[in-house]
């Protein structure tokens, strides 16, 4: 096996920065599905299948009516997937993605990529953006004020995704820094120019990830303009710009409704899902095609199949033991590393979401993680086993076990 990678080139300041104090090592050697130029120079895109006359080439010359059949031609043939894993830098990356399929997720988003620098440095792409042939349906998104910059990125990932989203919705000061994100909704002229150049250029349809305006008809006239300027796909966090606490601020469902009432192409409700019934009332209320869910999956990636954690079973009795917990889920992540390594800052990351609960019982294990400079597989293999030793049992509940609703969403199912 190659070498771990120890040492990566500095980062522009605008780039955002990583969760924890670990490097940007990998947990193991240099993973092959992560070279992806070299492993598949000419590889075929999803949507070039010619059986069918909508898909597969980009919107040059299409009229309005024809792009919208286009979107929606799309959209089915990827299944019209409704449980879909939200883009989290540093947390949605490849291990993470597939643990959620395996639980129920039917789509997701990588992490926000940096359209310039995965433009221009090797490193950062075949660190930041590994793939492989079960991550499907994937959205690959990137952050960019220059249209060029990103149609350059995007047709280096194209091949390998169902959409190249936009990150219209960054609130953090480093993307206020670095001029994109949420901060590109002050200069909605340019936001236009990124769609479009996208929509004439790419064979892949372009998604976009935007924020609500405080006021309702600026964010359904938002809408429309990203619909007309080629965007195939809207995912809709329904909290403004200045409502960064997704804990303290609850999303706005009724603004995701009017959008969606407001445009044809489908739309995504992002924010305030928690568990299966959130989804539920989220796709009633709002009418949206399918769900993100971020912050609630990292503590339990298991969401969309069900389950949920403790917090969110209050009294009701219908809920029972799911027969499985976050050490179990922290396990199975683990080996997903082992074969798709990624670097370690982001295993950190997900070991202390996910097993969270369990380190206010036992604080010592996790001094003991935070004392690790470097980290081996081993070293959290025996941690696992440490909590368990110390006989703790924190499980994950199901709702209704008799529901059908675990198998029906494909944990049997997922080959990764
Ligand atoms: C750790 C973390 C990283 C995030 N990174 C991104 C990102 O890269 N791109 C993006 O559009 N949103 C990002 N978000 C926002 C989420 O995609 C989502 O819009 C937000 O958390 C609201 O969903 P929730 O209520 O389910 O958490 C991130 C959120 C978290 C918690």
């Amino acid at each position: 096996m190659a070498a771990p990678i120890t040492q990566t080139p500095p980062l522009p300041a605008d780039h955002p920065k990583s969760l924890d104090d670990d490097d940007h090592r990998l947990c193991s050697g240099i993973n092959q599905c992560s070279l992806l130029e070299q492993h598949h120079p000419h590889p075929p895109s999803s949507s070039s299948d010619s059986s069918s006359s909508l898909l597969g080439s980009p919107s040059r010359g299409l009229n309005g009516e024809w792009r919208i059949e286009r979107a929606w031609a799309h959209w089915k043939k990827l299944g019209q997937p409704k449980l879909i894993v939200a883009p989290m830098v540093d947390n949605s990356e490849l291990p993470f993605r597939l643990l959620c399929r395996k639980y129920g997720a039917e789509a997701a988003y990588t992490p926000m990529l940096h359209s310039r620098i995965f433009s221009e440095t090797e490193k950062y792409r075949s660190q930041e953006f590994t793939t492989c042939k079960e991550d499907r349906p994937l959205f690959v998104q990137f952050c960019a004020n220059d249209p060029d910059i990103l149609c350059q990125a995007a047709q280096v990932v194209e091949p390998y995704c169902d959409y190249v989203d936009i990150n219209l919705g960054c609130p953090q000061r480093i993307a206020k820094r670095g001029n994109y994100g949420a901060f590109l909704m002050e200069n909605l002229p340019l936001i236009k120019s990124l769609v479009q150049k996208l929509a004439l250029n790419l064979n892949v349809p372009v998604s976009c990830k935007i924020r609500i305006f405080p006021k309702l008809q600026d964010t359904i006239t938002y809408a429309q303009m990203l619909e007309d300027a080629g965007c195939s796909l809207l995912a809709v966090h329904g909290r403004t710009r200045d409502e960064k606490d997704g804990r303290k601020v609850r999303a706005n469902w009724d603004a995701i409704k009017a959008v969606k009432g407001a445009v044809r192409i489908p739309v995504l409700a992002n924010g305030n899902i928690r568990h299966m019934d959130d989804v539920h009332s989220c796709l009633e209320e709002t009418g949206a095609d399918g769900v993100l869910s971020a912050e609630s999956l990292l503590e339990n990636p298991a969401l969309f199949a069900g389950f949920r954690t403790a917090e969110w079973v209050g009294s009701d009795e219908s809920s029972e033991d799911g027969k499985l917990d976050q050490a179990d889920l922290v396990v199975e992540y683990l080996k997903l590393c082992e074969r798709y390594p990624v670097p370690w800052r982001m295993i950190r990351s997900h070991v202390h979401k996910m097993l969270g609960e369990w380190f206010r019982i036992h604080p010592h294990v996790r001094e003991d993680l935070n004392a690790q400079s470097i980290l081996t597989f081993e070293f959290l293999y025996d941690m696992v086993n440490r909590l368990r030793e110390l006989g703790t049992t924190i499980p994950l509940y199901m709702k209704d076990t008799h529901s059908g609703g675990f198998l029906a969403n494909g944990v049997a199912t997922c080959t990764a």
